[in-house]
Formats: C-alpha cells, sequence, structure tokens
C-alpha cells in the first residue's frame, strides 16, 4: 500500500539524525521541508521531497494537503483513560470550595472511581474507554501509555489491564500498557498501608507479569500516598519481572520521587509541579525523561512545572495528558502543548518536540514513532493552511486538524 500526499505547505518535524530524544537548546529545532511531497509504504514514511522534485510516484491512494501543513502524530506517555463513568460532582464541589475529605465522602477521588470500576463489565469499561481512544485518535494522538490504578485489588487490576489489551489490539494507535496498582492504598487496606505494598510486590506484580499484561510499572510516590521507601521496593520487584518504571512524581510535595525514579532507571518521572534545583540536578544526565502535564496544573488550578528552568538546564521534557477523571477529564495535546507555552514559557517548537519525539521517548518508542523519519511508522495528520506552526499553538481552539493517518493510512476527516 503506497500512499502519496501532495501539496503540502510544510512537513513539520523531520528527525534524519537518529536521535532518540532531543534536549535543552535542541528542544527549539524543529526539523522542516516547505511545499513538499511525502510518500508512505506499508504504513511507515518511505520518502518525501520538494514537490518540484515530484515525478511519476506510482501510488495506491493519492491525498492532496490542499497548502496544510503535515505533522507526526502526538504521543501522548501518561493516561488514565480506562475508567468507569465521569467525576463532574467532584468538580462542582471543588468550584463551592469542598475539603478533599469532603469530596471523597460525596463520591469524589480515586478510592470512588475504583468503586465503580469495580461495579463496571470488562464490557461496558471497554466500549467507554474505547469512545475516548476514538477522541484523543481525532484530536491527533497516535501513540498512547494507559495506565491501570482504579482496580486496586488483584481482579480489578487485571480487568483494567486486560481493557488495555483488547484497546491495544482493536485501533491502529500504538498503545502502552502501565500497571499503577499503588495508586492509592485500596479502602480494604485503609491504615495498613505497608500490607497494601506487600500485596502489589507479592500477589499484583506477578499476576500481571505472568499474563504480559503490562510494559511498565507506576507508582504515586507523593505526600499522602506511597513513600519513596515503597516506591523503591515496588520498583525493584517490578524490575525484576522485566517492568521498567514510569512514576507520578513530585505533585503535591518535593517528595523525593524524582530521586528515587533516577535511582531505579525510571524510563520517565511525571508532573513535577513541585521541583528544586536538586530535582534538576538529578535528572541531569539521566537516561529519565522528565514528563510534565500542564493540563492536570490547569484543571486542579495548581502551580505549573518549572519548565523553562529545566529545559535552560539542558534537560529535555515530555508533554502528555493524564486523560483522567479527577484531575484532567483530556486528552487534547494541542490544548497541552498550547497551554505549555501559555503557561510554562515553552516556545511552540519546543511543545511539539516534547509532544511528540519526547513523547515516544518516554514510552520506549521513539525508535519507531514521534518524528517524520524515513523508515518511522507513517503515523501523522494535515492541518487547514497555517501562516506559521506558532498559530497551531496560538489558535488553540480553531479545529485546524484535517486528516489523521496512521500505518500510513487514513482515519478520519
Ligand atoms: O495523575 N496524581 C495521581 N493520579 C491522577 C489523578 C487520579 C484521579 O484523581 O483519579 C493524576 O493526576
Ligand atoms: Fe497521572
Amino acid at each position: 500500500m503506497r500512499l502519496l500526499v501532495k501539496n503540502i505547505a510544510r512537513i513539520v518535524g523531520i528527525e534524519s539524525t537518529g536521535r532518540l530524544r532531543c534536549c535543552g537548546a535542541d528542544m527549539n529545532k524543529l526539523g522542516m521541508l516547505d511545499d513538499a511531497w511525502l510518500l508512505a509504504e506499508d504504513g511507515r514514511f518511505a520518502a518525501f521531497g520538494r514537490m518540484d522534485s515530484l515525478g511519476d510516484i506510482a501510488a495506491d491512494e493519492v491525498v492532496d494537503a490542499a497548502g496544510g501543513m503535515l505533522f507526526p502524530s502526538f504521543c501522548d506517555s501518561h493516561t488514565h483513560l480506562v475508567y468507569a463513568g465521569s467525576r463532574e460532582r467532584e468538580f462542582l464541589d471543588k468550584i463551592n470550595g469542598l475539603s478533599y475529605e469532603e469530596i471523597a465522602r460525596r463520591g469524589g477521588g480515586i478510592l470512588n472511581s475504583a468503586d465503580r470500576l469495580h461495579e463496571t463489565s470488562e464490557d461496558e469499561l471497554y466500549a467507554q474507554a474505547m469512545e475516548r481512544v476514538r477522541e484523543i485518535a481525532a484530536m491527533g494522538t497516535g501513540c498512547v501509555e494507559i495506565k491501570s490504578g482504579y482496580g486496586l485489588s488483584t481482579g480489578d487490576e487485571l480487568k483494567m489491564l486486560r481493557v488495555i489489551r483488547r484497546i491495544r489490539e482493536s485501533v491502529p494507535l500504538e498503545v502502552r500498557a502501565t500497571f499503577l496498582g499503588a495508586h492509592a492504598v485500596a479502602r480494604a487496606y485503609r491504615g495498613r498501608q505497608g500490607e497494601y505494598v506487600d500485596l502489589v510486590c507479592n500477589e499484583m506484580l506477578p499476576a500481571v507479569a505472568a499474563e504480559g499484561l503490562a510494559d511498565f510499572v507506576d507508582v504515586f510516590c507523593d505526600e499522602g500516598f506511597f513513600t519513596v521507601e515503597e516506591t523503591a521496593r515496588i520498583l525493584k520487584a517490578a524490575r525484576k519481572l522485566g517492568l521498567r518504571a514510569k512514576i507520578h512524581a513530585n505533585e503535591l510535595a518535593v517528595s523525593g520521587g524524582v530521586q528515587v525514579g533516577v535511582a531505579c532507571d525510571a524510563l520517565s518521572v511525571d508532573h513535577l509541579e513541585r521541583m528544586g534545583r536538586e530535582e534538576i540536578e538529578a535528572l541531569r544526565g539521566a537516561a529519565t525523561m522528565p514528563t510534565l502535564l500542564p493540563g492536570a496544573a490547569f484543571f486542579l488550578g495548581m502551580s505549573y512545572p518549572p519548565a523553562r528552568a529545566m529545559i535552560d538546564a539542558g534537560l529535555g521534557v515530555a508533554l502528555a495528558s493524564d486523560y483522567n477523571p479527577g484531575s484532567s477529564p483530556s486528552g487534547n495535546m494541542r490544548m497541552v502543548c498550547s497551554l505549555a507555552s501559555i503557561r510554562m514559557k515553552m516556545t511552540p517548537a519546543e511543545a511539539i518536540n516534547a509532544a511528540t519525539l519526547n513523547g515516544a521517548y518516554a514510552m520506549g518508542l521513539s525508535r519507531d514513532y514521534g518524528s517524520v523519519t524515513l523508515g518511522k511508522v507513517a503515523n501523522f495528520f494535515i492541518t487547514k493552511p497555517m501562516p506559521s506552526i506558532e498559530f497551531f499553538s496560538y489558535a488553540y481552539q480553531t479545529p485546524l486538524i484535517r486528516q489523521v493517518f496512521l500505518r500510513g493510512r487514513k482515519m478520519c476527516g
């Protein structure tokens, strides 16, 4: 199957140096080619060039980009998009100034999502999650990581991970699964956190590994959730089973989460609203990708991660949506890029690199995804004509994404 796209005003995100992530000043560099054509063959990028070099190329399908731009698909490396129902009641409670405890009593919080998930069948959970997957695909996401963590019992964690596997098998998006049994202490273990950690290490992790249901392990390492010691224990147990870490760290406090993540060779440490100098230092030279989730800071009205200081210190950062019912009920990666520019002073080029190549890195996928590179999987979208790449983040509500292609095939538009 050969797909030819003609009349592209600009191909954005061309990467030909073989780098698997970009850091520091390089984050502002985006490879581009103007007035171009592009060929995808058998689902991979096969060739591109300037329109004046387009000879007679045989193709099964020809698409006219009509002066729009072509971007590599977003790689959203942190979501919780498998969940039951929604939590807008909690949204209202927050507006009315209720405390965390009051909200939890009235049906908010992770534990209440776990109760609802428990009552929801695997088929229903799959149907609800698939609506969200279709929604993010139409908004330009081509690779997505999805976490468990609303199960909090062995049976329900496995149920969530089986739903993720079913999604993975039924969509052309590239899906990665993360086991997040240590998202909160289950109700049944209230006051017995150590025993819950034992359950995660001794029962849940082996069961998840035995069925091959997860690529990664996650822990909510933060004040009021899991400690640095508990996190290290879980990550070590997971490592023995072949699962690398991607952890929630430093959302609520300077928790030590960044340091334990780096020490355990986590693939990413995510959130990072609370960062000091030492945390930035710890990440320098590490393989761990700091991943920022400005949609959560926006929705919760919290302070944003210090993206500028991190990039200026030479770090690479990834951007992800954190799509979940409690702190970020949106998987719109374009909005995430706009927030990164508006609230974290990242340039639109830095944001695009963070949401594509570095997001792919944070899922271990950047050899095959995250840029327009010959041989990589042809996941891309075409926009309406735009005056500049900055316009994409600036006109943040204008529906600019016109056509979406995954594995070299047209999905929608
Ligand atoms: O990434 N911070 C921890 N977990 C989620 C929120 C989960 C929820 O409230 O349901 C997050 O923001
Ligand atoms: Fe999260």
